[in-house]
């Protein structure tokens, strides 16, 4: 190595490195990027001598990974708000999507909507998401319901991708809900034969999602699911446990599962089963603080067990109208009882591990990709601690090595 693309100097760095000792603070530390990595990090005293094409003097930020929001449902159209106004009348959420709302509503209006339209109306989401760190978001399918829409959703999270200054994780969601349109039976064949090969052979899809729960799929239509993704070699994940508990987080970690999400009701067994299979935890506060429920997830059995726990926004217009992973942070710490720091590791290491992407982002180490941001606070607690500040606490956002022209304000 002869030279360093980009240095930050007079920066504070949190690694996010899991085994760090003292949270991973380096104070008064240095990073160096070379081609869209990061080539050199430690104490700025230590920083070795080489030819550097630009310095940034981060004039006392701190410096962090970029955050990862592992979890949304960020291309939909349309919007729910009549049932958030129901439900505060008292009726529930499962009352509601058995009566043909919730998740069927959103697919009528997904459907009626093109590529175009799902692009426009999801680019300023990911907009907020930006404006507040992440710089690596996931998006889910399973607005459609039939292939042509669900594949439709896919290429429009594919295309934001292009569009957008962050990368787009895409996971395949058909097993969101049963359309009114197909017997069920019918629906979980097509899902698992054409409608997966169609999502396989365009590559659109990078994981396969299912929602396993009373008013979703059961048990054994998931696992069909599962098989079906299995045979295509993709990896697999699920909404599991949310509202009652079906087994779902032990029948995902059967599967070798990249995360269970939710879990709101996932008994101590299904927790061993998740620490024994690597599964990642992803808690969804977003999702529990909407819908005002009363069942907290099992956040000391995920800590006995060594469960590595995500925080996502679950963004979407039913359960989690949520666009600040900053928020998120914040209610998985107020709600949940997450400290700061597992909050923080949750949008950072823990969210890349829910995406299959540990060994390439979600820390400060050496050879992982340059994604990072720098906060203008006092401690890295601080991301969890203003509600509705995140914007304003964002020094810079690099993506790739490359300082991003949307939020750079200006240092010192
Ligand atoms: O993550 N739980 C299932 N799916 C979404 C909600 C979808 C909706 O209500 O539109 C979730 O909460
Ligand atoms: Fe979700």
């Amino acid at each position: 190595m002869d030279h360093f693309d980009r240095i930050w100097v007079n920066v504070h760095l949190a690694t996010m490195t899991p085994d760090a000792t003292e949270r991973g603070e380096i104070r008064d530390g240095a990073l160096a990027v070379r081609d869209g990595r990061i080539a050199w990090i430690g104490r700025r005293a230590d920083l070795p001598d080489m030819p550097v094409m630009e310095v940034h003097d981060g004039a006392g930020a701190w410096l962090l990974p970029g955050l990862i929001d592992c979890h949304t449902h960020a291309v939909f159209a349309g919007d729910r708000c009549g049932e958030f106004e129901e439900r505060l009348e008292g009726v529930p959420y499962v009352d509601i999507a058995r009566r043909g709302g919730g998740i069927r509503r959103t697919v009528e209006a997904t459907r009626a909507a093109d590529l175009e339209a799902l692009v426009a109306l999801a680019r300023p989401r990911l907009a907020r998401l930006l404006a507040e760190g992440v710089t690596t978001v996931e998006i889910k399918s399973g607005y459609g319901l039939e292939t042509q829409a669900e594949l439709r959703m896919l290429r429009a999270a594919r295309a934001l991708q292009r569009a957008a200054d962050m990368s787009v994780v895409t996971s395949f969601l058909g097993a969101h809900a049963f359309p009114v349109d197909l017997p069920r039976a019918d629906y979980v064949d097509l899902v698992c034969g054409p409608m997966l090969d169609a999502v396989a052979a365009e590559g659109l899809a990078d994981a396969v999602d299912g929602f396993c729960e009373g008013i979703a799929f059961s048990p054994a239509e998931t696992e069909r699911v599962f098989q079906a993704a299995r045979a295509k070699g993709l990896p697999v994940k699920l909404h599991a446990d949310q509202l009652s508990d079906t087994g779902g987080a032990a029948l995902a970690a059967r599967f070798g599962a990249l995360s269970c999400d939710h879990l709101e009701y996932t008994s101590e067994a299904g927790v061993r089963a998740m620490a024994e299979a690597g599964t990642v935890a992803v808690v969804l506060p977003g999702a529990f603080y909407m819908l005002r429920e009363k069942q907290l997830p099992p956040i000391d059995l995920f800590r006995r067990h060594g469960v590595p726990m995500a925080v996502a926004t679950d963004a979407n217009p039913g359960s989690s109208p949520m666009l600040s992973p900053l928020l998120a942070m914040n209610m998985a710490c107020i709600l949940f009882g997450l400290t700061p720091y597992e909050a923080l590791q949750g949008m950072t290491v823990y969210a890349a591990r829910a995406l299959g992407l540990e060994k390439d982002r979600g820390t400060l180490e050496v050879g992982k990709r340059a994604d990072l941001t720098l906060w203008r606070i006092s401690r890295p607690a601080e991301l969890c601690y203003w509600l509705g500040f995140g914007d304003r606490l964002l020094v810079e956002r690099v993506v790739a090595g490359r300082p991003s022209a949307a939020t750079r304000r200006g240092l010192g």
